[in-house]
Order: C-alpha cells, then structure tokens, then sequence
C-alpha cells in the first residue's frame, strides 16, 4: 500500500458519510503499525452531540478488530481540509505507535501532513498515567 491508496480510500470512505445536518462530508483512513487499515465516516445524530467524527469511526473500527497502535491517519472532505477536532486529537492520541502523522486533503486541495505533536502539544496520555 502507497500513500496514494491510503488517500484514496480515505476519499472513498467519506461517501459513506451520514451527515445530512452539516452536509460536511468526512472520511478517514487509519493505518496501523503493521500497515492494516480501517476507514470510517462521519455519522450524525437529530441530537447533535451524539455526533461521532469520521476519525473515531475509524478508531471504533479498528478497536473492533483488536487493533490499537497507528501510525498514520488520513482524513478527507469534500473541499479543502479537516483538521481533526479536539476530541479526535485526544482520541488519537491516546493510540499512537510513534509521532503519528496526521495527512488531510480532499479533491480540489493538496494534502498537509502534521505530526500529532505539532496538533496537541503537552499532551496528557497513557504515559501521564504510567500506563504506556
Ligand atoms: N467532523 C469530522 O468528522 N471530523 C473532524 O475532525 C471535524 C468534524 C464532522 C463532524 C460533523 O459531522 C461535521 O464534520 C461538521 O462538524
């Protein structure tokens, strides 16, 4: 798998979004240490803050096939880019094999790449509880 198939599939994977509220498409791609990959999609709720992003989706479905420890994640929209959301960063964070790197784009805009480290800096983790 090449970056541009991590790419693609987080494009394709915001197709499954069910956002009819926002209408903000996302899509993610999470790639594990050991190169297996989980997508997700952003799903909405009537009661809003039952909302789950498209990068948790992706945790959710890894966590479902006992897979803890990425590396990587790409996250799509329909036009520029997504940065994650707070709570993804903290969600994120939480399952990282190293510095995760965190690429964002979608059709019409270059992909970014940042470090978790650069996104949620003085983090607090596993490792603030001795449990890394
Ligand atoms: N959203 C994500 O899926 N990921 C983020 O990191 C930011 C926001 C979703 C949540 C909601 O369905 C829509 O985008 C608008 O906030």
């Amino acid at each position: 798998m090449t970056q541009e198939d991590y790419k693609a599939l987080a494009l394709e994977a915001r197709k499954n979004s069910y956002s009819p509220y926002s209408h903000f498409r996302v899509g993610a791609c999470l790639v594990a240490e050991d190169g297996q990959y989980f997508t997700g999609a952003n799903f909405e709720n009537a009661s809003f803050g039952a909302t789950i992003c498209a990068e948790r989706c992706a945790v959710s479905n890894a966590i479902a096939h006992g897979v803890k420890r990425f590396c990587e994640i790409y996250i799509s929209c329909d036009s520029g880019w997504a940065w994650p959301c707070g709570i993804c960063r903290q969600v994120l964070n939480e399952f990282k094999a190293c510095d995760m790197l965190v690429h964002v784009g979608s059709p019409d805009a270059e992909w970014k790449t940042l470090p978790l480290s650069a996104l949620l800096p003085e983090s607090f983790g596993p490792e603030s509880l001795d449990k890394a």
